[in-house]
């Protein structure tokens, strides 16, 4: 597929969009970033189990009928929560992630538990060598991220979905975070949504993806779950989540004396979780 003019529109949107998203972003490097965030991370292999993981997991049931035979190719992997919970059920995972640090949890993971279909790859995701062979589902689970070149304020979404492509016999599915309603809210307070403000960064790619013609089609998974904080200092401090938060302390004790229900030591702010499930099928 050459980069026509409906291709290259909806890539430089998309660069455009992320590339404000990263100036947000309290970091130095893309691989210090991810580094010094790895041990938290680690923690969410507790939830290869979870009610979330399981939707994922049945949803790839019902759209790719995954199985014994299936070889999956996780890119951004981190510690590795799409590649451990779908061990049991595919043929093999090779797990991909630029920090080494996030990959040693997953490493010690599978040693642990003696698992022997997880692989792991320490790469940026545009110097992964595309002749090393097709997997069945290229799946990119809440790692935007893995679009970034050598030039690391400039990230080639058109080449980094072009090799998902490519690399996929099957399809390829990527996974992201939309706007849930707690941090939608709060994006109001200080920088209210223009008329031309996609909801989320997904629809971008949606577009790209679509003038690429992969045709994708799209799912959310919807969460609801309780906030629970100790203090106000705590929730404050969440908003930060490696990002100079544009929230003054007084708009956010503001919010947060409206809907943070207390009970008994606990403060708890109902939230709503989207998840965005993008794919397309060869
Ligand atoms: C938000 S974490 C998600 C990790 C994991 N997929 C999950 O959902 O728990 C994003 C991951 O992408 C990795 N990453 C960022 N840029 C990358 C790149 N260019 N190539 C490969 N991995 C990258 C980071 O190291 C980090 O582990």
């Amino acid at each position: 597929m050459k980069k026509n003019k409906e291709i290259s529109f909806w890539d430089s949107i998309f660069n455009e969009y992320f590339s404000k998203d990263l100036a947000e972003r309290d970091m130095t490097g893309i691989l210090e970033f991810w580094n010094k965030r790895a041990d938290k991370f680690a923690g969410m292999l507790k939830e290869i189990n979870s009610p979330y993981t399981n939707s994922i997991k049945d949803f790839l049931k019902e759209e790719f009928k995954i199985g014994e035979q299936t070889s999956v190719l996780d890119i951004g992997a981190g510690t590795g929560i799409i590649s451990a919970s779908l061990c049991d059920e595919v043929k093999d995972c090779m797990a991909v992630d630029i920090s080494p640090n996030m990959l040693k949890h997953l490493d010690d993971f599978t040693r642990d538990k003696k698992i022997n279909n997880i692989t792991t790859l320490c790469s940026r995701w545009m110097d992964v060598d595309d002749t090393m062979g097709c997997y069945d589902i290229v799946i990119c689970h809440r790692a935007f991220g893995v679009s970034s070149t050598d030039s690391e304020d400039y990230p080639d979404f058109y080449r980094s979905v072009k090799k998902m492509n490519d690399m996929a016999k099957r399809g390829v599915v990527i996974i992201s975070p939309a706007k849930d309603s707690l941090k939608q809210e709060l994006k109001e307070i200080h920088s209210p949504r223009d008329n031309f403000e996609p909801l989320d960064k997904c629809d971008h790619l949606y577009n790209l993806c679509y003038a690429m013609r992969y045709f994708p089609q799209v799912k959310y998974i919807l969460r609801n779950e309780e906030l629970v904080y100790y203090k106000f200092d705590e929730f404050y401090e969440s908003l930060q989540h490696g990002k100079r938060s544009k929230i003054t302390k007084k708009q956010a004790m503001e919010y947060f004396a409206n809907k943070a229900r207390k009970q008994c030591e606990k403060y708890i702010i109902d939230n709503t979780k989207r998840t965005k499930i993008l794919w397309w099928i060869k």
